[in-house]
């Protein structure tokens, strides 16, 4: 295998955050020049949680925007919206129809969504299958992604195997999850998860103003200042080790042990350090706001040679069915 197609989506449910960017974005952009990567913009699987077409309209481009202003480079990799790509639901529904309910039923996201008061639809439950179609249409090998999603990988290889042996023959490839296990998972201001649906994110293209006010609201202790602080657990120091150099992160951590500096302080320190991490990504994050046109044309020339490997798998698949 040469260069493997490396497939992954991003679903855009709000804008993105600090963990979205070290968690996702950025493994995905290093990986980008490894093999033939298609990246997508998860717009049908949003649609399963978003009920708004303008907040859906506006995500879909805030994630556009701020993975190419981080890095993303159209000119290495296929990056494109799912919704551009109709095959995909048309696979979706041929793999629908040999996914036994019970492999659904038993996926932990779909059970978690529901525990988080989600409404049980079709969609949120089929969405796995959905996933699988994005996956195989592609003839993926390698689909990087987190450890949440390390069960609809293994669905997705189910309902591969399920299909190539109810039609005899080997039709859909077979693709490996790549979890990535050596990305921190970023707390959020509470010290949970970062996570939209803690509504504790920080973003970090968000005007500096705003920047500053949501830093500065990190929950800490209420160590005196002149006395040494806990470096175990601090949601500051997490934050600082993934936007500062070592050798500030190893100075913060002495002033922690040492005391005499305030959270205030260090708060203002993390703040300069996110600031100065992302600033040569929001200026080109500016330049990309002011064409519109131009992301829409990458999305649209993205999609068109995604297309052109769909309809590939898709009329085979048609073949083997019968269609
Ligand atoms: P959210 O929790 O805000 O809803 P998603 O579940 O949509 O975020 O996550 C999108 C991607 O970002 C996933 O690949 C996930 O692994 C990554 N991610 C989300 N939050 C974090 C975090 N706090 N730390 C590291 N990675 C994260
Ligand atoms: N379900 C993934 C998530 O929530 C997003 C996604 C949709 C995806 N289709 C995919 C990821 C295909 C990898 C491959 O993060």
């Amino acid at each position: 295998m040469s260069r493997p197609r490396i497939l992954s989506g991003i679903q855009p449910t709000g804008i993105p955050h600090l963990g979205n960017y070290f968690g996702m974005m950025r493994p995905a952009i290093e990986m980008q020049a490894s093999g033939d990567a298609y990246y997508f913009i998860a717009d049908l699987h949003a649609l399963t949680t978003v009920r708004d077409a303008a907040v859906l309209r506006r995500n879909v481009q805030a994630v556009a925007v701020d993975f190419l202003a981080c890095g993303l480079d159209p000119s290495q990799c296929t990056f494109f919206r799912q919704s551009d790509v109709p095959e995909v639901t048309e696979l979706t529904w041929i793999l629908s129809t040999l996914t036994p309910m019970g492999l659904l039923e038993r996926c932990h996201s779909f059970k978690d969504k529901i525990a988080r008061g989600l409404s049980a639809s079709h969609g949120l439950f089929s969405y796995p299958v959905l996933m699988a179609a994005d996956i195989l249409i592609y003839d993926s090998h390698l689909v990087p992604v987190g450890q949440d999603q390390k069960q609809h990988i293994e669905v997705t290889r189910d309902i591969a195997v399920k299909f190539n042996e109810t039609y005899g023959g080997n039709f859909l490839r077979l693709p490996e999850p790549v979890i990535r296990e050596n990305v921190a998972t970023l707390p959020g201001l509470d010290g949970r998860k970062m996570s939209k649906s803690y509504n504790n994110t920080i973003e970090p293209f968000a005007e500096e103003k705003i920047l500053r006010k949501r830093i500065m609201s990190i929950t800490t202790d209420s160590t005196p200042l002149e006395e040494p602080k806990p470096i175990e657990g601090s949601t500051i120091l997490a934050l600082y080790r993934a936007v500062a150099p070592p050798a500030d992160v190893a100075e913060m951590e002495r002033q922690f042990c040492e005391g005499g500096t305030g959270y205030g302080e260090f708060k203002q320190r993390l703040f300069e350090a996110v600031v100065k991490f992302f600033r040569p990504m929001r200026e080109r994050r500016a330049e990309l706001i002011a064409d519109r046109e131009g992301v829409e044309a990458i999305l649209k020339k993205g999609a068109a040679q995604a297309r052109e490997t769909a309809r590939g798998v898709l009329m085979r698949v048609r073949d083997a069915v019968g269609l």
